[in-house]
């Protein structure tokens, strides 16, 4: 059984001031006029199986506004962590309630805030690595073909050839490194024998419970104590309890640099992980000037800006390479290239907001 699981409990604090810390990226209508990021991934993966079986993983904070974009979630689907302890933590915790469901089921991680263009090749893909999963204890990821020395993701070094299913070609990796220096990418770039990692992942709940024992023997333990509240009066403070005792891990860093049965199959279909304001230029329309302008703009010689309106008019004069977002509270305006810099300033703002 497929059994997507959203991770969906981060901040995207590069979207300031647009993402806050009580709305959060993934509600944002960033890319789809209509539709926030998370319920156009629900709706994407929702094609390969029923809405009863996608999991959704958030905190406390945001249960009641996922309820409100996904109303087809059944809510016994969204597990809750107490606080935020990145993805290894939060991959732990759903594993659990899956498991009770079918300890084989295939568990389909997605991050809740990215872009796909070509929704039926991805699907394809997705399948192609169902299959792998279910073939043993293999860790199958979606790896994309890198354009540029990006230190914010994942690098995957993948030589040979394992299998190919329905055209998709399925590789061995040697090694993962996540969020390497600049100088690393650059290298890894330059080699071609790399892949970005699309922090997608496809595993059995047994297998990926498997290898937190065996790598992060520290959180095993905490879900085992987790599992015995399940469903008990005390379930809520025992998950508190375990939750604080753990340590802040990625599933990248967890896992995937780690373990040795890792399976990368490259995929084509369009990815972009919307990771910080400037990657709206890639993904909307841009005007003769190089410009991507949401709402009312007058500008004079102002060329390759990015313009986030909210109802008032931007007017620029010889701007070049500069980002605008204006909201009700809080406007800003900052250098194109320094766009990354954005989630710094969430930590100077006094009630993180
Ligand atoms: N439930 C829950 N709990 N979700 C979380 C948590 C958490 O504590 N922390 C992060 N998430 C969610 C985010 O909302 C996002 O959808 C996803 O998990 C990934 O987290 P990011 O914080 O966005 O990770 P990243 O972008 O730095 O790195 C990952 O993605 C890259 C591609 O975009 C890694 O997997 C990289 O290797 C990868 O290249
Ligand atoms: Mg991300």
């Amino acid at each position: 059984m497929i059994t997507p699981l959203i991770m969906a409990g981060g901040v995207g604090s590069r979207f300031w001031p647009l993402s806050r810390e009580d709305k959060p990226k993934q509600f944002l209508n960033l890319v789809d006029e209509d539709r926030s990021m998370i319920q156009a991934t629900v709706d994407r993966i929702s094609k390969l199986t029923i809405k009863d079986n996608v999991f959704i993983a958030t905190n406390d904070k945001y249960v009641e506004q996922m309820q409100e974009h996904l109303p087809e979630v059944p809510l016994e689907n969204i597990t809750i962590e107490p606080m935020r302890k990145n993805t290894a933590a939060c991959i732990g915790l759903a594993s659990l309630y899956m498991e009770q469901k079918d300890p084989e089921a295939v568990m389909v991680v997605l991050p809740s805030d990215h872009l796909i263009l070509d929704e039926e090749r991805f699907l394809d893909t997705v399948e192609s690595a169902v299959d792998i999963a279910e073939q043993g204890d293999n860790l199958v990821t979606l790896g994309i073909e890198p354009t540029h020395p990006e230190t914010g993701y994942g690098y995957i070094d993948y030589r040979a050839k394992y299998d190919e299913i329905n055209g998709n070609e399925v590789f061995e990796v040697n090694a993962f490194t996540e969020k390497p220096n600049k100088e690393t990418a650059e290298n890894f770039v330059e080699d071609g024998t790399y892949l970005w990692n699309s922090g997608m992942f496809v595993w059995k709940v047994s297998t990926i419970r498997k290898m937190f024992k065996e790598y992060m023997p520290k959180l095993h333990e905490g879900l085992e104590k987790m599992k015995e509240g399940i469903g008990t009066d005390e379930e809520k403070d025992i998950l508190k309890e375990e939750f604080e005792k753990l340590d802040s891990i990625s599933i990248d860093y967890g896992i995937m640099e780690k373990a040795k049965n890792i399976y990368v199959i490259p995929g084509s279909f369009g990815w972009d992980d919307i990771g910080s304001w400037p990657a709206l230029e890639r993904v909307e329309k841009r005007d003769k000037n190089g410009n991507v302008i949401k709402g009312r703009h007058i500008g004079i010689d102002t060329k390759n800006t990015i313009v986030h309106g909210n109802g008032k008019i931007v007017t620029t004069v010889g701007l070049e390479d500069i980002v605008i977002v204006d909201t009700e509270d809080a406007i800003l305006v900052c250098d194109k290239k320094r766009a990354q810099e954005v989630k710094e300033i969430r930590n100077l703002l006094s009630d993180k907001g």
